[in-house]
């Protein structure tokens, strides 16, 4: 086995010869040269063509396209005749077919943290076009976590008869915490559908769908082994499946569709979500990117992250002006307990000023160092990070100038003096102690 300062030099050699220091890991991982190495042997030694038709190079496609469902099932501990696995190209398309199909009423209700995506987000909007309750469980400064009192309230409240979606991350994409698996169990045993966006928590944590049961997954492969791009899953509970409506039918979905009989059938199980021509010559990359991780092993990737996370968020928190103002602030756990390795935070200076997170980011472009800032697709973990009220958000919107069209400057404009985002610094697999070195000298740049 090689250790994970060698896999950096054999298979992620660039970050050292361009001199690069790589922390977005939660935006995506990087792409190993094996992997690509390995799929493009794969596709200069075999003819692969559409899996709708029912050719030899068809059928040999289904054959790879089959074997990476059953490697995503075997990866996640998932029984095979428990649960699905639907191929989408993205986390995102995963929770569109969800939030399209879900069975929503005027008495349903969709339950959700503040600190989802927006990918989650978006789900709402299915919601409330058909009438349902849509209700945001806030999480609370300093660590961004979820009161457990309170999420437990929301929980075991009863319902209004209609079907109960409840939506939370694994981890969060803002802030790195890691949200209770529990929350699976108690939501069901109170008749809540649980979708779990395990988009950030894959690519570092062990997911084990024998143990925790809820009815959705999404996540996007990228994130967890950096290639290729253009492919995610919706992991299902074949019986949750079963209840999913869905609003229209495509190549592919159908037994059988008829223009003059006006009338469609949809395919069962898998097949009925996964829309138009799969991504086909892709997917043999996805059972030979879980083997690369289970070769490396995700409890060494686990424990790799939290050896990197503990000394830059130390670090960073130790940084002062020379009043003694602190620099940073952070947004989420300071310690290493139930959080990944996604560190988010504002610099400020020696007055308490905010620092742009622009001019951080301007900074570590020109150092060579990959971060990202902004908000993250994460507003409500940047609301309540940021202190930007329901009050201030609104008379930004209702503002008649801001009814159809919002630029991101005139954002910054209506919340005026407010910071609208922030920094974040991710680690991941192969991050070593001279990326975190890299990252605090820069840091240090600012103080003053
Ligand atoms: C927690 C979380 N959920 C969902 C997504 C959406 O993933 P994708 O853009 O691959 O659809 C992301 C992407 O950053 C994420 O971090």
């Amino acid at each position: 086995m090689l250790s994970l300062d060698d896999l950096r030099r054999s298979e992620y050699p660039l970050l050292d010869q361009r001199g690069h220091v790589y922390l977005d890991y939660t935006a995506g991982n990087l792409c190993p040269l094996s992997l690509v190495e390995r799929h493009l042997a794969l596709l200069k030694t075999d003819i692969l063509g559409n899996p709708h038709s029912g050719n030899p190079t068809a059928s040999r496609a289904s054959e790879f396209v089959d074997r990476a469902r059953s490697a995503v099932l075997n990866f996640f501990n998932a029984a095979h005749d428990e649960w699905a696995v639907i191929f989408t190209a993205n986390a995102t398309q995963a929770l569109k077919l969800v939030g399209e199909s879900y069975p929503f009423t005027p008495t349903s209700e969709f339950l959700l943290t503040f600190d989802n995506h927006n990918s989650v987000n978006g789900i709402r909007e299915y919601a409330r076009a058909r009438g349902a309750g849509v209700t945001y469980v806030p999480v609370v400064l300093p660590d961004m976590r979820v009161e457990p009192s309170e999420i437990e309230g929301y929980l075991v409240r009863p319902g209004g008869g209609g079907r109960r979606l409840f939506a939370y991350p694994a981890q969060s994409n803002f802030s790195g915490v890691q949200h209770p698996l529990e929350w699976i169990d108690l939501a069901k045993n109170h008749g809540w559908d649980v979708l779990l966006d395990a988009a950030a928590f894959t690519p570092t944590n062990r997911l084990d769908l024998g143990r925790w049961r809820p009815d959705f997954v999404v996540q996007s492969f990228y994130k967890m082994f950096g290639y290729p791009t253009g492919v995610g899953c919706l992991v299902a509970r074949r019986e949750a499946l079963r209840r999913l409506r869905r609003p229209w039918f495509a190549g592919g979905t159908i037994t059988v569709a008829s223009v003059q009989g006006d009338k469609y059938y949809l395919a069962e199980g898998e097949a009925g979500f996964e829309d138009g021509t799969p991504n086909y010559l892709a997917l043999p990359a996805i059972e030979m990117g879980l083997e690369y991780l289970q070769t490396i092993g995700i409890e060494a990737i686990h424990a790799r992250v939290r050896e990197m996370t503990d000394p830059l968020i130390q670090q960073l928190v130790a940084l002062q002006h020379a009043n003694g103002q602190p620099l940073a602030r952070m947004y989420g756990p300071r310690s290493n307990d139930r959080r990944g390795g996604t560190v988010t935070f504002n610099l400020y200076d020696r007055q308490g000023l905010p620092i742009d997170h622009r001019l951080v980011e301007e900074q570590a472009s020109a150092a060579n160092i990959s971060l990202r800032t902004g908000c993250f697709c994460n507003p409500g973990g940047g609301e309540i990070a940021l202190g930007i009220t329901g009050t201030e958000l609104s008379s930004c919107f209702h503002q008649p100038e801001h009814e159809t069209h919002l630029t991101i400057d005139d954002f910054r404009l209506c919340i005026d003096g407010k910071s609208t985002g922030a920094v974040r610094v991710s680690v991941g697999l192969v991050t070593n102690a001279a990326d975190v070195s890299a990252f605090i000298a820069l840091a240090r740049r600012f103080l003053l």
